[in-house]
């Protein structure tokens, strides 16, 4: 019973001391261009005392988009309030959200992209011209407009897939600024922050590796991180060294370059089942089981970025990078 009172205890204490996510652009690792850009762009805003221009911040899944709206907010002192796309079904949520604004605060409306489009058009006058502009009443010719001001305020959107968005919403971000896959220095970083944020040591040699093997993605390397010390703590003395951390990888089936069980049937299936490809989207996600856009969001960005996908007019094809990496002999190439 003590014990366990005292494990909570210690748990919770951790808890609140060990802040994973960065706090200010200081703390926040890589993303240099787009980082350098927004703290010029914050700097000018507290200067003139005008809110920030609406910012988007797009990219691949846990390369910090929230991270970064919730710093970009601390920088400049604001409050934050946040909602996400999903959640706002009606205009009714939308008006009701910016009309709990208070000057300068920041909105952060997280997968912005799923905004349904007249909902979304709430959101033109109120990002442009700081007011919403509501329809009352309805039936029998009683409906009419009335305009509400609002306060200055930033709008942040973050989304996967900037595609998606429509223009007229695109248009009206002022800072526009995509999230790119880190470099191996940037990620070793990024582990060696997490070891001392969640004092678990881990050596420079373990930390490279584990770099080299997260996937470009700072919530991979976090993630991988705290299973490694499950086994650092289990089967070691509590620190990660090179051989627990390859061990545990191995187990979690992540390979030596980052790519995941996921990444190999995806790959092998278009080998094995496409012939190597081409093969188009819906086909690839039904062969292995995955949804379009889990697969168009998450695994493709950084196969292709790699260079062991790459995308034709025709559909998918691996490469001769991808053969190589899987050890599989490219017949087709042979036939050639
Ligand atoms: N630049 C960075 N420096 C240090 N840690 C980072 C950085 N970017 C992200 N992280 C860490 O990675 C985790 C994932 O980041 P975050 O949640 O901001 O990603 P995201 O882009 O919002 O992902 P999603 O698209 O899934 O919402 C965070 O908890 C944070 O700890
Ligand atoms: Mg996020």
């Amino acid at each position: 019973m003590e014990g366990n009172r005292i494990l909570t205890s210690e748990l919770l204490d951790e808890d609140k001391i060990s802040n994973i996510r960065p706090e200010s652009l200081d703390e926040y690792i890589g993303q240099t261009e787009a980082k350098e850009n927004i703290r010029v762009f914050i700097k000018s805003a507290l200067m003139r005392g005008e809110s920030l221009d609406h910012v988007l911040l797009y990219g691949p899944p846990g390369l910090g988009k929230t991270t970064l709206a919730y710093i970009i907010a601390n920088e400049l002192g604001s409050n934050i309030k946040t909602a996400s796309g999903p959640s706002i079904e009606k205009s009714g949520d939308l008006a009701a959200i910016l009309s709990t604004l208070e000057p300068n605060d920041v909105l952060f409306i997280d997968e912005i992209h799923r905004i349904p489009r007249y909902i979304e058009e709430i959101l033109y006058p109120a990002m442009e011209d700081f007011y919403l502009d509501i329809v009352i009443g309805g039936s029998e010719g009683t409906s009419r407009n009335i305009k509400i001001e609002l306060p200055p305020f930033t709008l942040i959107g973050a989304t996967t897939r900037a595609g998606d968005l429509s223009s007229p919403l695109r248009d009206r971000f002022g800072i526009i600024s995509k999230l790119n896959y880190y470099n191996e220095d940037e990620l070793y970083l990024i582990v060696k922050r997490t070891s001392r944020v969640l004092n678990t040591e881990i050596t420079d040699e373990a930390a490279r590796e584990l770099a080299k093997r997260s996937r470009g993605t700072p919530r991979i390397a976090n993630r991988l991180f705290k299973r490694v010390r499950d086994f650092a703590l289990v089967n070691g003395e509590g620190i990660i060294t090179n051989e627990i951390l390859d061990d545990a990888l191995n187990r979690l089936k992540v390979d030596k370059l980052g790519l995941d069980e996921t990444d190999y049937n995806l790959l092998l299936s278009i080998i094995e089942k496409f012939n190597g490809g081409p093969v188009g989207i819906e086909a690839l996600a039904s062969s292995i089981g995955e949804e379009v856009s889990t697969i168009e969001d998450v695994y493709e960005p950084y196969l292709l970025q790699q260079g062991y996908l790459k995308r034709t007019s025709r559909g998918r094809m691996v490469t001769d990078k991808a053969y190589e990496h899987l050890g599989i002999i490219n017949d087709k190439k042979n036939l050639q």
